[in-house]
This record gives C-alpha cells, structure tokens and sequence, in this order.
C-alpha cells in the first residue's frame, strides 16, 4: 500500500473517530508525554487517566519528580500496577537532571531509548507526539495492525519477523502530522483492530487488508510457539 494512501485514510478515520482531547494531548510537552506514554504501557487509556492527572497536579516538571521520593512516586503509582515502570520514570527523571540539563532528550531516538524505561518504540512515540519530528512507533498494537494488514506470519518475537514489522512501519510513517498519525494509528490497534474480535466492519483499511480478505484476523499476529 502506497504510503500516502495509508496516511490519508488512517488520518481521516481519526479525524472522525480518534480520541481528540486526552490530557496529554493537551500541553503535548515532552514531559507529559512521556508520563503518559510509560503509563500507556499497558493499561488502557480510561484507566490512565485520572493516575495521569492525579500525577501530574502532584509533580507538575520533570524537576518535581526528580527531588521526590521513590515512595511517593510509587504512593501515586498504587492501583496502576507493574510497577517497575514507576521505578523507572523516577530514575529516568534523575538521570535526565543529572545528564541532560533537566531536560528530555527529545532531539535525540538514541538518547531517549538510553533513559530506564523507554524502548525504541516509546522513545519515537514520545519525539513524535511532543515534537512533531518524524519518527517510528511499534508498540504491541501497531504491532498487531500491520501483522492483519499484511499477513505477517510468524511470532512477533522472532527478530526476523520484528524486522519485518519494523521496516513496514517505516514505510508508512509520515513526514506532516507526525503527532496526530502516531496517536492514530495506536488507537486503531486499541480501538478496531482488537486482539480477539476486530471491528472490521469500521476499519478504513478493511479492503486491503490481507487477513481480512482470507477470514484470518485471529491468526495474526500469531503467538510465541510452544
Ligand atoms: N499505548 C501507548 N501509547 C498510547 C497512546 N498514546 N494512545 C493509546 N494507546 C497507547
């Protein structure tokens, strides 16, 4: 699929269906996208939400959170879980005064991808939604979208089908509406393009979908073998 037509489409879907005015998406400084990208990690957005507000009226800067303690941190992470990811936004936010000046190293993926915490998938969704540079996402649903769009065989975890879901999500990446296609094509994965039953029947990309055409949503992305 021609990238401008990916593009195209997944914008317009947004444009009607996306989510518009989440909290992070309303000062999209580089600190609070980032809070809510560690948090988005793996909880879902209507869960996110009040932990994130509730975080950020307690350390409103980067500097906020670094001069406090690890128990209050973790105190505002209760009820979130995995909480090495709490763990690690404190730690990163002492590193980012110590190394960095105070602030996030947003003009640089490798820098970001060194901080605790950050991948090389959240480090571009942080540079992407706070910058509006151009840079590639994958997290797990991008992941899934691109593996029925294409039929992607293999598990995800295999390096040479991450490869493949990589350069795919290159391919398609934009160089103008950076943010808004990142927060895009993450709620198409969370939203349609569901794990069990996908709302095929609302996706923009249903037509080209190659594990839609065959009847094979479920089969992709397939998982680790056994
Ligand atoms: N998962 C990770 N980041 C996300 C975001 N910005 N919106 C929805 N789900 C996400």
């Amino acid at each position: 699929l021609e990238p401008a037509v990916f593009q195209q489409r997944l914008l317009a879907w947004y444009d009607r269906a996306g989510r518009h005015d989440l909290p992070w998406q309303r000062q999209r400084t580089p600190y609070r996208v980032w809070v809510s990208e560690i948090m988005l990690q793996q909880t879902q957005v209507t869960t996110v939400i009040p932990y994130f507000e509730r975080f950020m009226a307690r350390f409103p800067t980067l500097e906020a959170l670094a001069e406090a303690t690890q128990d209050e941190v973790l105190h505002l992470w209760t009820g979130l879980g995995y909480y090495a990811r709490g763990r690690n936004l404190h730690k990163a936010a002492r590193q980012v005064v110590a190394e960095h000046g105070g602030e996030l190293p947003v003009a640089s993926l490798e820098a970001m991808a060194e901080l605790p915490g950050i991948g090389r998938s959240t480090a571009g969704a942080i540079i992407a939604q706070s910058t509006g540079q151009r840079a590639v996402i994958l997290d797990g649903n991008v992941k899934r979208s691109l593996a029925r769009l294409h039929a992607v065989a293999g598990w995800p975890g295999r390096p040479a089908v991450e490869r493949e879901l990589w350069a795919l999500a290159e391919h398609y990446a934009p160089e103008r509406r950076v943010a808004d296609y990142t927060q895009a094509v993450m709620d198409l994965g969370a939203t349609l393009c569901r794990r069990g039953t996908p709302e095929c029947s609302r996706c923009p990309f249903a037509d080209v979908c190659v594990a839609h055409a065959r009847g094979e949503e479920r089969r992709f992305p397939e998982s680790k073998p056994k």
